[in-house]
């Protein structure tokens, strides 16, 4: 064959290689709202960045008429690309191929890029669009999933994982994208389960649809499996990117910072007023993330589950922060076991990846009752206690309202090895509420009153005297557990000042094979 004819059956392969499944397929997977595999590359990655490998990866059953069945990259595309300049795994799997089930090649693949990124210390993205197991290859394909599985334990809190869900994940499958360290579906296409709806049905009688068992909008809202909801493929694969755009390539590097135009002294006087005077009315967490950010902007991760605390990314001064704040606006932000499960994970990525975490507290205590004592609020509150207290990142902590109780100590208190403790002067510090406090302390005396209005008078001054002498943040600032009294409107510079003094900080925990976080 002369080297014109060998490079024409090149691109004779490639082309092919890109068809996947063929044109008809690819229509069927346009008219289902989805973008392709490859699609899906060009949106995520820099244009003409994207660098493929293993095209010509075929599988090698022979079995149920496979051997007549062969397409080239066989139903995953790998290989590497940039976001904004920053090199990137990824693999992509294609729908059009057996519906993206993982044969062993496939999995080899999928294994090979992300042996690869370890080495180079960059992260992995997988584009899941999948009928899981190929089902021709039984146990070889099981195989194949453990080997991605290993290697995703391998790489968590050494390289970034990000799991985008465009279309099914269903079995054991659902587990690849579970060890990662963010997971974004997309809503209406993609759904996650461990069994479909018919299983379902045959095993416990529950008849339920695929949206209602693990659709996008269920696992963003009652699981937490869903970090992010995006409306579309599209929106799905730029939220990656901006994702990415706060998080280090490896946990031995700084996250990217950018450069800040937005005023690090601005006084914001909004924020002396933000507190209502009436210390049970709500106010919304995020009025105030978003006075004072770099030009308040807010990648809010987890925004509509546990909505009792909230938790994103944001930058100071152009660095990336994690911020963790209690949400009064829900159950009056309230600790309970989803958002102390949700919180301490946030808390340990940002830890592992060297992000800074900013807490912004106002927390009444833990939510009370056989509910939450029943489904393990004390190992959930614990997991979060645990997160602060391993965390070695600069930690900032402002205590805006009530720090009432345990969780005053969980929400990264001075003794959690809380860096810099500010609190603003609307702060109550102290074991419980005026309310809770006279109820225990006062109940003989109070049961002794008979008349009603005496009995009101007495309790409401009793409130008082307790508000006058423990509800403010000069008990705490006494004992040194508050660093500083600050006003509500320097706390961007407050922070900013922090973060800078606390930018060289180095703290070890003691050598050990691993912690026994209460799981
Ligand atoms: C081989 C598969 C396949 C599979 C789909 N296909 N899933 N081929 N193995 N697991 C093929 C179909 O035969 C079809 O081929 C093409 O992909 C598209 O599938 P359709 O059914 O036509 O598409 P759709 O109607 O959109 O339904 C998609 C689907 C359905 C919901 C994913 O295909 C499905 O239920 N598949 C099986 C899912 C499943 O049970 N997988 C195993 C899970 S257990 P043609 O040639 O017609 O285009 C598991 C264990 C993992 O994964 C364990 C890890 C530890």
């Amino acid at each position: 064959m002369a080297n014109q004819d060998k490079i024409n059956e090149l691109i004779e392969k490639r082309a092919k290689a890109k068809l996947g499944g063929g044109e008809k397929r690819i229509d069927s997977q346009h008219s289902k709202g989805k973008l392709t595999a490859r699609e899906r590359i060009d949106i995520l990655l820099d244009e003409d960045s994207f660098e493929e490998f293993d095209m010509f990866v075929t599988h090698r059953t022979k079995s149920f008429g496979l051997d007549k069945q062969v397409y080239l990259s066989d139903g995953v595309i790998t290989g590497h690309g940039t976001i904004d300049g920053r090199i990137v795994y990824v693999f992509s799997q294609d729908f059009t191929v057996f519906g993206g089930s993982l044969s062993e090649t496939y999995a080899l693949k999928i294994c090979k890029i992300m042996d690869m990124a370890m080495k180079i210390g960059v992260p992995v993205i997988g584009l899941n669009d999948s009928g899981g197991a190929r089902i021709q290859e039984g146990v070889r394909s099981l195989a194949g999933y453990a080997e991605i599985f290993q290697r995703n334990i391998m790489a968590s809190g050494v390289i970034p994982q990000i799991s985008s869900i465009l279309g099914p994940c269903a079995g054991g499958a659902v587990y690849s994208p579970a060890l990662t360290d963010f997971t974004i579906m997309t809503d209406q296409t993609s759904y996650m389960f461990v069994t479909g709806p018919k299983v379902v049905k045959s095993v416990t009688g529950e008849v339920v649809t695929t949206e209602e068992l693990g659709g996008a909008q269920i696992h963003s809202t009652k699981s937490g499996v869903s970090h992010f909801l995006a409306e579309n493929d599209e929106e799905n694969l730029l939220l990656v990117r901006k994702l990415m755009s706060y998080l280090p390539s490896n946990n031995l590097e700084d996250p990217p910072s950018i450069k800040c135009s937005d005023p690090i002294d601005r006084l914001d006087d909004i924020l002396n007023d933000i507190i209502p005077e009436n210390p049970n009315q709500p106010y919304d967490i995020v009025d105030v993330i978003s006075v004072i950010t770099d030009n308040g902007e807010f990648t809010e991760v987890h925004r509509n589950y546990a909505r009792n605390i909230t938790v994103g990314f944001a930058r100071f001064n152009g660095h990336p922060v994690g911020i963790v704040a209690n949400q009064p606006k829900y159950f009056a932000g309230v600790l309970d076991c989803e958002a102390s499960r949700k919180a301490a994970r946030f808390v340990r990525f940002c830890d592992a990846f060297n992000i800074p975490i900013v807490t912004l507290v106002d927390v009444p205590g833990f939510l009370p009752g056989t509910g939450q004592e029943y489904a393990g609020i004390i190992l959930h509150g614990a997991k979060l206690l645990f997160a602060y207290g391993e965390a070695t990142v600069p930690k900032v902590t402002i205590t805006l309202r009530k720090s009432y109780g345990g969780a005053h100590d969980v929400m990264s208190c001075k003794q959690l090895r809380g860096d810099l403790n500010y609190a603003w002067p609307t702060a109550e510090i102290a074991v419980m509420g005026a309310k809770g406090a006279v109820e225990v302390l006062e109940g003989s005396n109070i049961r002794k009153i008979e008349d009603a209005n005496e009995k009101q008078e007495y309790i409401e001054k009793k409130e008082d005297e307790y508000n006058t002498k423990f509800a403010n943040p000069y008990v705490a600032a006494k004992y040194g557990f508050i660093d500083d009294v600050i006003e509500p409107r320097n706390t961007r510079f407050r922070i900013v000042r922090a973060l800078e003094l606390l930018s060289n900080k180095k703290e070890v925990n003691p050598p050990k094979k691993h912690s026994n976080i209460p799981l």
